[in-house]
């Protein structure tokens, strides 16, 4: 198969779909691996790493589309993008066509088959691709949290761990999934006074048994949330309805309710985030002040760490991309329910049900499309 890379060109993303170490892999199998130019260099891959791995340098994202016969990304293709895809071409990347009407239509309407990383499964009912992308995203969210608590970037000037005499900053977060558990683990060991909430009883009993002390939790009801952030220096938002738009959990006039300078952290804005007042923000412009509360809403927060986050989502990746080239799509799906989970769309027709649910579109059983 020929597998190919773009450059991400969505604003301030640093990372690659795929690391030469994969690249190298896939070339090992026989299939013919075609990066776009400088592609790796945001993540600190050159072109001479990828060669040295055995694949093929290009000019242009339009020589990766018009050659490949996949398409291995990072973000969900932006319009120019999606324009360059056709019909029976492959598209392995981040989708989160929930909140995103848009971009749902133009895959339709290219005709081209496409497997969201973030719907992938595994056998633990986890997300296998989202989750190393959710791991960097919550060890993140306490340390641009902190930064925004500081006062000179608008926040309440208040210091995570406290000193001796003063104590610390209360951060509560609401989700105790991936991101949430990341996320309470860092802000914890900065110190912090945090408090877990879900709406999952396994989840928190997992949380108490594993983290005891270091941090509290708490059942995830509107009245526990609107206590809590009331008393709160910063809130994270981590919730996640797997593929649908994430739910509303703090509204505009509950901002009211809070202390001057607080700061609202959502994780989830990549799914349409989790409280009323967020949009979504880039890494050059994170922040932004609703009634005195402080928001950062970076849709792609693991851009930050580029490095860290591409081999990471590489590592995760891989036996899927390997899979797909090996086997083709059909017979990948087949041979995989887990994999088969990735597929939202196929030649025109939506095939995940929560997006059709979400945009209002018919859903084909993915089974249905995959049969021999
Ligand atoms: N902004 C970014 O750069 C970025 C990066 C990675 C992940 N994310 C997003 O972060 C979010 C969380 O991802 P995750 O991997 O931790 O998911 P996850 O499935 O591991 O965890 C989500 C948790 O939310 C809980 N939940 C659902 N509804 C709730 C409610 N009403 N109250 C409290 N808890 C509730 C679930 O029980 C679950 O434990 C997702 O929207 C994901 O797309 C964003």
């Amino acid at each position: 198969m020929k597998v190919g890379c773009p450059k991400e060109i969505k604003p301030q993303e640093f990372r690659v779909g795929m690391t030469p170490n994969a690249a190298g892999e896939a070339v090992a199998r026989g299939h013919e691996v075609i990066i776009e130019s400088g592609a790796g260099l945001g993540a600190g891959f050159d072109n001479d790493a990828y060669v040295a791995a055995g694949a093929r340098i290009v000019d242009t994202a339009e020589e990766v589309f018009a050659t490949a016969d996949m398409i291995v990304k990072v973000k969900e293709p932006q319009a120019v993008e999606r324009k360059m895809l056709r019909e029976g071409q492959l598209l392995f990347t981040y989708l989160h066509l929930a909140p995103d009407p848009d971009q749902t239509h133009d895959l339709l309407a290219s005709g081209c088959t496409a497997i969201a990383y973030e719907t992938v499964t595994d056998a633990s009912g986890g997300l296998p691709l989202l989750a190393p992308m959710s791991e960097v995203a919550g060890r993140l969210a306490p340390q641009v949290g902190s930064w925004t608590l500081q006062k000179a970037n608008g926040g309440r000037g208040v210091l995570m761990g406290g000193v001796p005499g003063v104590g610390p900053a209360k951060v509560v977060v609401i989700g105790g999934g991936v991101v949430g558990t990341h996320a309470a683990k860092i802000a914890a060991g900065m110190g912090a006074d945090v408090t877990v909430l879900d709406r999952s009883l396994p989840r928190l009993r997992y949380l108490d048994d594993v983290f005891g002390a270091q941090f509290k939790n708490r059942y995830s009801t509107a009245g526990a949330t609107a206590e809590l952030i009331a008393d709160a220096d910063m809130v994270i938002g981590a919730v996640l309805i797997p593929g649908a738009a994430a739910p509303k959990l703090v509204s505009r006039a509950q901002l009211s309710t809070m202390k001057p300078g607080a700061v609202l952290v959502d994780v989830a804005i990549d799914q349409g985030g989790c409280f009323e007042t967020s949009r979504a923000t880039t890494h050059a412009d994170p922040i932004y002040e609703v009634d005195g509360i402080m928001h950062y809403c970076v849709a792609n927060m693991p851009g930050a760490v580029a490095r860290t986050s591409t081999i990471a989502l590489g590592n995760a990746t891989m036996p899927f991309m390997l899979s797909l080239a090996d086997k083709g799509w059909k017979q990948a799906c087949q041979d995989d329910p887990h994999l088969l989970e990735g597929l939202n769309v196929h030649a025109g027709q939506l095939t995940y049900y929560a997006v059709g649910k979400a945009l209002g579109i018919d859903v084909v059983s993915p089974n249905l499309v995959t049969k021999p």
